[in-house]
């Protein structure tokens, strides 16, 4: 890839492909400290209001720079580096290689945590793990004054629900959610009926006395290619039918319309929903009633099962922190009467975590 110069136009070349760049593109981008602001990089001029047929007056091309004075008196220097960046459109996220895992896996992507983590190179190293895996555990969090709320935000925001900023898992009396309950939660996805779903969620254990109460998490990414290999029609048709997510209460009702394996505009993973209490599929044909039936009760069989699954306890302080649209997290079930089991959870968006991350990656030059 490189820049090249021909009767006052600029031409990028790569792969043996010659092309133009439009003079508009590079008059946008003058950054001078009269047409950006220093700090924010936002423009103090509007691009809209300049005239469409900009032309280029003069070129340089050295090394590492292009500098270019337009008709319009517009002088600026520009990095070549950055304009090749631009050439591809890419999101830095999506090139951070989701590694499949199943119940084998050992490294349970364990950070421990301290006060300044969220400024620091190793949380640089956990958000790629997160990215990698689906989920990460930070060690000793703090456990006083809800810190959840806290941890979350020093990522980016929380993102709110209708179960409040964040909430408590606990077993009470009349719970609007069986989570609010001793009994076991096979894995599912947390709200799918939300429009969007919350991107990640954490759960940050505070006391667990009791003997049972494992989480369990499972890698929907693995699974849903497992299924796409040995049962593509069970695959094809999961990724087709968009089935009704549901959620009442006393004051609000919640629903949205989605497939539980979602593809992304190039037919790859994008989000899987699994949340059998809360799922109906409309009324369709017989036959592919019949089809879409055998096909979430195989897909439930995976997500359940043992090879997929892990199981591990949460101990005082431990907060998971997980993909809600690549994983499944549940939990086996418990004795109240044992002790408490007392977990509080939240959730955030990918804005934050990919915020967050390539703030550290600039901050750390990395
Ligand atoms: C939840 C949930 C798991 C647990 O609250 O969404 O799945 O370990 N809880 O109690
Ligand atoms: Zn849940």
């Amino acid at each position: 890839m490189k820049i090249e110069l021909k009767d006052k136009k600029v031409f990028f070349e790569n792969k043996g492909s010659k092309k133009e760049i439009h003079p508009f593109w590079l008059r946008e981008r003058v950054n001078g400290d009269d047409f950006v602001d220093k700090r924010t990089q936002q423009r103090l001029f509007d691009p809209t209001g300049l005239k469409e047929n900009i032309e280029i007056d003069h070129l340089n091309l050295s090394k590492d720079f292009l500098e270019i004075t337009f008709k319009d008196g517009a002088y600026t220097k520009l990095a070549i580096e950055n304009i090749l960046k631009e050439f591809s459109n890419i999101n830095e996220i999506k090139f951070i290689d989701k590694i499949k895992w199943d119940s084998t896996l050992e490294d349970f992507n364990n950070f421990e945590f301290k006060d300044n983590i969220f400024e620091e190179q190793e949380m640089y190293k956990a958000l790629i793990n997160f990215y990698k895996y689906g989920f990460v555990i930070f060690k000793k969090v703090p456990t006083r004054n809800n810190f959840i709320v806290n941890f979350a935000n020093s990522i980016g925001s929380i993102r709110r629900t209708n179960f409040g900023e964040f909430f408590d898992v606990k077993s009470k009396p009349n719970p609007n959610d069986l989570a609010y309950t001793s009994l076991p939660l096979a894995p599912h996805t947390d709200n799918p009926y939300r429009k969007p779903v919350p991107c990640i969620q954490m759960l940050h254990c505070i006391e667990n006395e009791v003997s049972g109460g494992y989480s369990t998490l499972v890698d929907g990414y693995t699974v849903t290619q497992e299924l796409k290999k040995k049962f593509p029609d069970y695959y094809k048709i999961l990724t087709e039918i968009k089935v009704r997510f549901q959620f009442i209460d006393q004051s609000v009702v919640l629903e949205d319309w989605a497939e539980m394996i979602q593809l992304d505009e190039n037919g790859e993973f994008k989000q899987v929903r699994f949340s059998p209490r809360l799922d109906f599929v409309p009324l369709i044909d017989r036959d592919k009633l019949e089809l879409y039936y055998s096909a979430r009760k195989k897909i439930s069989e995976l997500y359940n099962s043992d090879k997929y699954r892990l199981e591990f306890k949460l101990s005082p302080g431990d907060l998971l922190m997980m993909d809600n649209h690549r994983l499944l997290h549940g939990r086996t079930t418990y004795d109240a009467n044992e002790g408490n089991r007392f977990l509080q959870g939240c959730y955030i968006d990918y804005d934050s975590t990919e915020g967050k991350l390539k703030h550290l990656k600039r901050k750390f030059n990395l």
